[in-house]
């Protein structure tokens, strides 16, 4: 790549290559400092996605912190409108992921009881946790639609592969 954004210039790729190049193209970018790694991994979500014509509006990252004993998620490195700060552990859409350590696929946002709306217009959602060798969740990937049933199967298995080798970073 001649420059950093032409990482981002993805176009004509099936999906699954446009998966596997967010994938490869974060490991050619990463280095040892988090932001930066979650910041350029937010914009190729963002591009990627775009790249399919799949009308994500958030593109991003919550991290967990500790508040005084008590678990929360916290904003982190995204692409979008502005978002809600910080988020209970177990609620939502992004604290469930959290929580019980799985994948929340979510075809339609408006059926998923506790729902957090930061953007009136998203309509779906996938929300996958981001786990440590040893089990513990330290963040989790949020991506938002403004269409219905915008994500399946193969988001999950490309963004869990991709939660995979962020932990490394956290
Ligand atoms: N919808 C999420 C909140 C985060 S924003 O969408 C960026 C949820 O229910 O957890």
């Amino acid at each position: 790549m001649e420059h950093h954004a032409d990482y981002t210039n993805v176009t004509g790729l099936s999906k699954k290559e446009t998966l596997e190049h967010i994938l490869t193209s974060y490991e050619a970018l990463v280095t040892d400092n988090w932001v930066s790694n979650l910041s350029n991994c937010s914009s190729l979500l963002w591009h990627g996605y775009h790249s399919l014509n799949i009308p994500v509006n958030w593109t991003g990252f919550y991290l967990k912190q500790d508040n005084n004993g008590k678990r929360e998620l916290v904003l982190g490195p995204f692409q979008g409108k502005v978002a809600c700060q910080v988020i209970q552990w177990g609620k939502g859409v992004c604290g469930t992921a959290a929580a019980t350590s799985k994948t929340q696929l979510v075809s339609n946002v408006n059926e998923f009881p506790g729902h957090i709306a930061c953007d009136g217009e998203t309509k779906s959602e996938i929300v996958v946790p981001i786990v440590k060798d040893d089990g513990e969740v330290v963040a989790i990937i949020d991506l938002d639609c403004l269409e219905l049933n915008a994500f399946d199967e193969e988001d999950v298995i490309y963004l869990e592969k991709l939660a995979k080798l962020i932990s490394k970073c956290l």
